[in-house]
């Protein structure tokens, strides 16, 4: 797989054309962000930490039989994904009240959300991902009817897979977002899933183990996702 140009530089990550038109190589950096872009920082070890554990997330969601884009890691901070034509929307799934949530709602954080809480936001940072809902997807055209049926099925479906891994691991779930891209006619999950965007909180002492120690200012950010990769068993340089 060769790397050719830079096609895309976000908050956390690179994405490089390969030789190949339907690959990518994802390189995850130590740049970490946080409030849409306002707080940044980079951090030591993040980039390869990140990639380890997404590599390791979507395979276990891969062998649950949930389609992603996922296909190899290629070094410490690069992996090579499906090229896919990412959705605008973010799906959030939430099985403790926090963040926004608790902000939008008053209502008090670690509250347990039974049945849990799903949400659409729009990806873009400059108007800070508002929340929208089916009909605004349906009327812009950010999606079919059947994708938005498809995306809530998958988000709860690896819901059902990471709830119970992570529990194994001593750790709550609280709430994580993902993003699905078109390949070939087939939805399939994209982008990453990791510490940077998901809650994860230790299940005895509700410590934070996730981006809210960024965001927060707690320190320890690297140090705590090394702690669930370590709790996983996800094998770090
Ligand atoms: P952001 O764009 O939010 O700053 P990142 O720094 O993580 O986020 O950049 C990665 C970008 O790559 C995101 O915009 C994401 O939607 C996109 N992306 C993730 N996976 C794929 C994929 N398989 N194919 C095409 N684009 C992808
Ligand atoms: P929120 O409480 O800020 O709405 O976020 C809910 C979850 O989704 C949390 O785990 C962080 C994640 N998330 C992102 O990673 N990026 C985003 O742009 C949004 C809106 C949420
Ligand atoms: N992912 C967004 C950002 O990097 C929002 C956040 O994590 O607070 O700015």
């Amino acid at each position: 797989m060769q790397k050719q140009q830079e096609l895309y530089s976000g908050k956390a990550k690179t994405v490089f054309t390969t030789d190949d038109p339907n690959r990518l190589i994802l390189e995850f950096r130590n740049d970490t962000s946080a409030f849409d872009g306002e707080k940044l920082a980079q951090l030591e070890r993040k980039g390869m930490v990140n990639n380890k554990f997404n590599a390791f997330i979507m395979q276990q969601l891969q062998q649950a039989g949930i389609a992603t884009h996922f296909e190899s890691l290629l070094s410490d901070q690069e992996s090579v994904v499906k090229k896919l034509a990412m959705l605008p929307i973010e799906c959030v799934v939430r099985n403790l009240s926090a963040g926004s949530l608790c902000r939008r709602l008053g209502v008090e954080e670690g509250q347990l959300l039974n049945p849990p809480v799903f949400e659409f936001f729009l990806k873009n940072d400059a108007l800070h991902d508002p929340l929208i809902n089916d009909y605004h997807i349906l009327a812009f055209n950010w999606a079919t009817a059947g994708e938005i049926e498809h995306m809530k099925q998958l988000t709860f479906a690896v819901n059902d897979v990471l709830k119970q891994l992570f529990e194994q691991a001593g750790l709550l779930l609280v709430d994580y977002k993902l993003e699905f891209g078109r390949f070939e006619g087939e939805l399939l999950l994209g982008d990453e899933f990791t510490p940077d965007g998901c809650r994860l909180w230790d299940a005895e002492t509700r410590d934070k183990l996730d981006k809210d120690r960024f965001r927060q200012g707690l320190g320890g950010v690297v140090e705590a996702y090394e702690e669930v990769a370590r709790r996983l068993g996800i094998a770090l340089a």
